[in-house]
């Protein structure tokens, strides 16, 4: 069952009255994302990422196309949507002088919760994210990361069934990061939470998506998994090699798509490195070469990146 089903969805910012302007955020988007799924949008800045998010959390409205969350119409069934979903923006803007507590609790009655279920729920969700020393620190006090904590815990204040993070890390430090990936896989397994993640990080989209969609300028240029997306690429993975003396059929040998010759080494870009690199040695030691070194570098999610968003 889809946990969300976009189809063709386009979004135009117009601003400006005497002289008016318009930009296109999103062409005709469509993105099915399965239930229990943990779904990427990476793309570079101003691609349509956030925009996308909003509309399917029910906080913008789309000019065309639909889309259906968890079975309802995003736009006609908002009201009874947005008590089961919930989104969180890795820049969050709260009221500067409340408190975190308060932040919390704030939300928590928005969707109606109030007395002992209000107390324990924002109590929960201030020790789970490790919030209890800054409890009554007010928003303006706190650190980057600390403000990313509060967004997570005021997200899950209504237990939602689909989550929507906006750029969770950005700008954390690393060793933040980590367990804020930590924390969003275990939401997904220890909740089967749905999440659909922005991101321009290649390592966290990878480390934690099941599937990865590509959007630039408002269109979905490919959607996969990060091996996926590397194959349709067609960038395949690198086999190094010294061999002496050299074997100058290496570059049309099976599965070799490119070969470069660099300061003694032998690049040869291959379709899959663990079924050609044994084929490659058999023949190179029958023949008697001596093979010196061997590296195989499989391509990274960035080489995927860097070759759409051109
Ligand atoms: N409220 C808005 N008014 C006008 N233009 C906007 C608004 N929000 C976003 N845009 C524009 O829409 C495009 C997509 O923005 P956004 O969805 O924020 O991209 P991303 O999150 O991928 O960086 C950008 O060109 C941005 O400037
Ligand atoms: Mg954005």
């Amino acid at each position: 069952m889809l946990a969300i089903e976009a189809r063709d969805v386009a979004k135009t910012f117009r601003a400006g009255w005497i002289r008016r302007r318009e930009t296109v955020a999103l062409r005709s988007v469509s993105l099915a994302v399965p239930r229990g799924a943990i779904v990427g949008v990476l793309g570079p800045n101003g691609a349509g990422k956030t925009t996308l998010l909003s509309i399917f959390a029910t906080l913008l409205t789309p000019d065309r196309g639909s889309v259906t969350i968890l079975g309802h119409d995003v736009v006609r069934e908002a009201a009874a949507l947005r008590r089961r979903l919930n989104m969180a923006s890795g820049r969050p803007s709260f009221l500067w002088s409340l408190r975190v507590g308060e932040i919390v609790a704030f939300y928590g009655r928005l969707y109606g919760l109030h007395g002992a279920t209000l107390a324990r729920r924002v109590d929960e969700l201030i020790e789970t994210f490790e919030l209890t020393t800054h409890r009554r620190a007010q928003y303006n006090e706190l650190s980057t990361g600390l403000k990313q904590r509060l967004a997570l815990a005021k997200a899950l204040v209504n237990e939602p069934e689909l989550l929507f993070l906006d750029e969770p890390t950005l700008g954390l430090d690393p060793d933040v990061s980590v367990r804020v990936r930590a924390h969003i896989r275990s939401l997904r397994r220890e909740r089967g939470m749905t999440i659909v993640l922005t991101t321009h990080y290649m390592r966290e989209a990878e480390e934690l998506c099941d599937e990865i969609a590509f959007i630039k300028d408002g269109r979905i240029l490919a959607r996969g998994t990060a091996d996926d997306l590397k194959r349709q690429i067609g960038l395949g993975d690198v086999i190094a090699l010294r061999v002496e003396p050299p074997a100058p059929w290496l570059r049309n040998a099976p599965g070799v798509l490119r070969c470069a010759d660099n300061d003694g080494w032998v690049r040869c870009t291959v379709d899959d490195a663990e079924k050609r690199l044994p084929e490659l040695l058999r023949q190179l030691y029958a023949e008697g070469r001596e093979v010196k070194s061997v590296q195989v570098k499989e391509p990274e999610l960035e080489e995927v990146f860097v070759e759409l968003a051109r």
